[in-house]
């Protein structure tokens, strides 16, 4: 998951979202048959950890990803899961999808934390949209600036907080490692300058960025901690603090 840093109040939100999109998909137009598996891509799945959870639920998953490292972590860990069967790597990039699979061919594609760091989001998008079936749903996962100001100013970054604000591409410094953030407006507009027709737009990571770490460990706390982020997650005045925007589209 992108950087979830297993804080079980957050994966659950997005997790239980993307587990909607599957389902969605599977009783929605062009679906084959109930309970067949669906063809699932993650675009940029790395070592795996969201793949392997979709495979465990019966689905076929290609990862497609640059990284011959992550790749290779990917492997051991769907060979441990005993999964293999489910999960195949396949190394390659965004630029390149039309290439590695067949166009119309996918149910679901997963891009998890990708646009942020790929040199051409929009191209990557319509790729994307190329190997899914009429009727395919994207799970696109992307950072949330404004929730970088905040975490910013709270931690005394105020320079770095500035600069994610008021920059172009939301970067807080040249040494971010993201090369672009996005908002609700701008994730939106990509997704539909693509083709895709956004369908719901969800927050992951509301308050994990906020809560001190003290308070998101204790049971008790764990338990509110995931309540409130549920809660968030479908609120419309409380998305712009998302760390995350979770954007559900159907091609
Ligand atoms: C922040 S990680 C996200 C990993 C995973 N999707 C997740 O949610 O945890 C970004 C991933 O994008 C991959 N990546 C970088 N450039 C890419 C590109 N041009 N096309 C596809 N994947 C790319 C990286 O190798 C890395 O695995």
């Amino acid at each position: 998951m992108a950087k979830e840093r297993g804080r079980p109040a957050t994966s659950t939100v997005l997790w239980d979202g993307v587990r909607r999109l599957l389902a969605d998909a599977a009783g929605g137009e062009g679906a084959a048959a109930p309970g067949a598996p669906l063809s699932v891509v993650d675009l940029g799945g790395g070592t795996g950890g969201l793949a392997v959870r979709v495979a465990a639920l019966g689905h076929d998953v290609v990862v497609v990803d640059p990284s011959p490292d992550a790749l290779a972590a990917l492997e051991r860990r769907t060979a441990e899961a005993g999964l293999a069967g489910r999960v195949r790597p396949v190394q390659g990039d965004a630029t390149e999808l039309a290439d590695l699979l067949p166009a119309g061919s996918v149910d679901v594609l997963l891009c998890h934390g990708v646009l942020e760091v790929v040199d051409d989001p929009s191209a990557a998008l319509r790729a994307a949209r190329a190997t899914l079936r009429p009727g395919g749903l994207l799970s696109l996962l992307v950072a949330q600036w404004p929730a970088t100001v905040l975490a910013r100013v709270l931690a005394g970054q105020l320079a770095q907080a500035l600069q994610a604000l008021s920059g172009p591409e939301h970067r807080w410094s040249g040494t971010d490692p993201l090369h672009r953030r996005f908002d609700r407006a701008s994730a939106t507009e990509l997704a539909e300058a693509a083709g895709f027709t956004v369908t719901a737009v969800e927050g992951t990571r509301t308050f994990g960025e906020l809560v001190p770490p003290s308070r998101a460990e204790a049971e008790q706390d764990v338990a509110l901690l995931r309540e409130l982020e549920a809660r968030a997650a479908r609120s419309p005045e409380l998305l712009a603090l998302s760390a995350h925007l979770h954007l559900h589209a159907r091609r």
